[in-house]
């Protein structure tokens, strides 16, 4: 359950690299078939951004979904500058480009209501209480169900929840990355806030298929990531080697441990791993069954150091709500 009233399947599935930034966009079909064995397989949660593309991302979740559209939850999100309003820091959450934003969106997923609309970046030049206020009336038109923000700081989430209830939080936590412990989670769990982590493999490296020989595409995000510079994963390979060798133990694969050790964090947390194949997509959804006890959860804390390197390079960085 995310928020007081979302109800989700307890992982999601995170569509984004089946378009655009882990690489070149998938094979269609294929694509497709991820998405419908993860329908079979009880998935309700399916994520997708205006940005991943853009467009194309939207389109083919509308396309692969549209049979399924009572059974599912479709998470969106707006607020990167698309339409070349050449803002200077990159974002647009201005009212009327979220509003105009979501027609698109409406269109592209081939549906009337978008059950979870997420702020994609929180935009410095535009109020959170007016970006609420555009998803209040959007909310009120029965265009969006669920409102929702992401990569965002403890003030904003206040501010946003105390005009429009946020239902859910999406933002980077993984055994790799640990911040949202600080301050997150526990504002999260005052509000009634739901908690979607995105990147819960790392980006791949935690499920152990990643070493520092490993080449990515032309395009792929993580050849600017400073986590995935060769030194800096060399470095963070025995992190994985523990990680291995605690999912031995466990008759588990890393990536089984990676999310389960998410989903043993609280209930309201919903990981959303990415894949656009189907063997890994059922291996992902095989975490949902192993329940590490708190004695588990300790053992692996104690076991993994903190990981090194900064997860952005400064553009995006700066992106970052704090
Ligand atoms: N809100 C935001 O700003 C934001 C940012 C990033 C991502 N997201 C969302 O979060 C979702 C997931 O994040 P992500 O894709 O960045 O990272 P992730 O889920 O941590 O990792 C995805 C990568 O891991 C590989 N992988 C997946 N399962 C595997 C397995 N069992 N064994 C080996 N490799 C495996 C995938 O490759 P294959 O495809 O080859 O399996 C892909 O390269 C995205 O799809 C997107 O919806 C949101």
């Amino acid at each position: 359950m995310l928020g007081n009233n979302l109800n989700v399947s307890t992982l999601g599935l995170g569509c984004m690299s089946m378009s655009f930034g882990l690489g070149p966009a998938a094979d269609k079909q294929q694509s497709i078939a991820v998405i419908h064995r993860a329908v079979d397989l009880g998935v309700t949660l399916f994520d997708t951004a205006q940005v991943y593309g853009p467009y194309a991302n939207e389109e083919l979740l509308g396309e692969a979904l549209e049979p399924f559209r009572d059974q599912v939850v479709i998470a969106t999100k707006f607020g990167f500058d698309l339409e070349g309003a050449d803002r200077e820091s990159g974002l647009d959450s201005r009212p009327e480009t979220i509003k105009n934003g979501v027609e698109g969106s409406l269109k592209r997923l081939r549906t009337d209501r978008i059950d979870l609309l997420y702020q994609h970046r929180v935009d410095p030049d535009v109020p959170i209480e007016e970006v609420a206020g555009a998803v209040k009336e959007l909310v009120d038109e029965g265009k969006v169900k669920h409102f929702g923000l992401s990569e965002a700081g403890v003030q904003t989430i206040r501010r946003a929840h105390a005009v429009q209830p946020v239902t859910a939080l999406q933002s980077e936590y993984s055994l790799w990355w640990r911040e949202p412990e600080d301050e997150i989670l526990p504002t999260l769990e005052e509000l009634g806030v739901g908690f979607v982590p995105f990147s819960p493999l790392g980006k791949g490296f935690l499920t152990g298929k990643i070493d520092e020989t490993t080449e990515f595409a032309p395009g792929d995000f993580r050849n600017t990531g400073p986590r995935f510079s060769t030194e800096v994963r060399k470095a963070n390979l025995a992190f994985v080697e523990l990680l291995k060798e605690i999912a031995e133990r466990k008759h588990a694969t890393p990536a089984q441990i990676a999310l389960a050790w998410l989903l043993a964090q609280k209930p309201w947390v919903v990981p959303i791993p990415g894949t656009t194949k189907v063997h890994r997509l059922e291996e992902n959804i095989g975490a949902a069954d192993i329940a590490l006890t708190p004695v588990d959860v300790r053992e692996i804390d104690d076991a993994l150091p903190p990981a090194q390197g900064d997860r952005y390079a400064p553009a995006q960085q700066r992106l970052i709500d704090r």
